[in-house]
């Protein structure tokens, strides 16, 4: 069978940035509790007008030229994102078009936070079935398009950015991934923690009605911060079992950045020191699917990633959903 290899990747985020600051000028917060309860600082947030597919597009671009391919190489392209442009056309048609390509396999993928390494692992089945395929991943989330602004539990906690990556089977130049193994679940009985309801067909809106707090992102904070911890460190755990490794052999763990305590309290139970926790939640806030391609970016410009080095990434999101996967660089 073929290795599934990262051959490229790529994030973009928009100009405007939200600061805490900004934040306690629009609801009852403060820099003070945010920074402790979240560990963010600031997050981006898109402009006016500015779409799912827009920022998915710039993200592929990165990635197509961190990649070295042109976008006519590509064969599909899996767009993940809980805020698409629309219901359709869908956002991964739309930015095709944005890329100047057609006649690709295109569609958008709901995985809620686990978009990323959802991802990952639908690359690596198709690239097991068509080694001669060129796969773009993207997640991508406006999620300031639906926020709440008037609810101070969940406004302070999100951000809008687009990560991707170009999976590919042929041989890497040094510093690309192979990604060597997922294991990914999810469980809808718990789904009613975390929504995103108006709108859709079990929650209609009629032509004239008043929009409501149901058509904003809706969470049960603690009960969700529980589950986050618990799923994302027993999937971490038997992922590495699944592999025959230890936190020993891991060299940096990459985790959805949602929370800083979260992350530290996943990395807790896996016994991972500071030292090989990847974190940017500080400058971009939860950009749900988006935050893991974001932070491996970011780990890779930082050095924290050697050549050889075994990466470990961990999700958890809406639905509820969760995942890792394993890269080795
Ligand atoms: N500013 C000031 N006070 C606030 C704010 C705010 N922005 N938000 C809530 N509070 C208040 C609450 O009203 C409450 O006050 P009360 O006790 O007088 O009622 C108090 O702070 C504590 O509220 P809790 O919700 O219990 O605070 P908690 O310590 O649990 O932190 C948080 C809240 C940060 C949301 C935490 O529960 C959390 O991180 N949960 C996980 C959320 C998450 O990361 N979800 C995303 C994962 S999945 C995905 O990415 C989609």
């Amino acid at each position: 069978t073929h290795t599934a290899r990262i051959r490229g990747m790529g994030y973009y985020a928009p100009e405007k940035v939200l600061t805490n600051a900004d934040l306690e000028k629009l609801v009852e917060t403060s820099d003070e509790w945010i920074t402790t309860r979240t560990g963010i600082k600031e997050r981006h947030i898109a402009a006016p007008g500015e779409t799912v597919s827009d920022m998915a597009a710039q993200a592929a671009k990165a990635a197509l030229a961190d990649a070295g391919l042109e976008a006519d190489e590509l064969t599909h392209i899996f767009l993940y994102t809980v805020t698409p442009d629309f219901y359709t056309p869908s956002a991964a048609c739309l930015m095709q078009e944005k890329l100047g390509i057609r006649g690709k396999v295109a569609q958008d993928v709901n995985a809620a936070c686990c978009g990323y390494i959802y991802g990952l692992e639908m690359a690596r089945a198709v690239i097991a079935l068509r080694p001669e395929s060129k796969v773009l991943v993207a997640a991508a989330e406006v999620l300031t398009s639906r926020t709440n602004w008037a609810d101070r539990r969940t406004c302070v906690l999100f951000g809008d950015a687009a990560a991707a990556c170009v999976v590919t089977a042929d041989e890497p130049p040094l510093g690309k991934a192979a990604v060597v193994d997922a294991l990914l679940s999810s469980d809808g009985s718990l789904g009613h923690l975390l929504t995103i309801k108006g709108g859709g067909s079990g929650h209609p809106y009629k032509l004239g009605d008043v929009i409501d707090e149901d058509f904003f992102l809706q969470m049960n904070g603690p009960e969700v911060f529980k589950h986050a911890v618990r799923s994302m460190a027993g999937v971490g755990r038997d992922l590495m079992a699944a592999n025959g490794l230890t936190r020993d052999d891991i060299d940096l763990f990459i985790p959805h950045q949602a929370n800083l305590r979260i992350m530290e309290a996943v990395a807790k139970k896996l016994e991972f020191g500071p030292e090989k926790i990847m974190s940017t939640v500080a400058r971009f806030g939860n950009t749900s699917a988006s935050t893991i391609g974001i932070a491996l970016v970011e780990a890779r410009k930082a050095g924290r990633i050697p050549v050889g080095g075994k990466v470990l990434l961990g999700a958890f999101g809406g639905g509820f959903t969760w995942g890792a996967a394993l890269l080795q660089f």
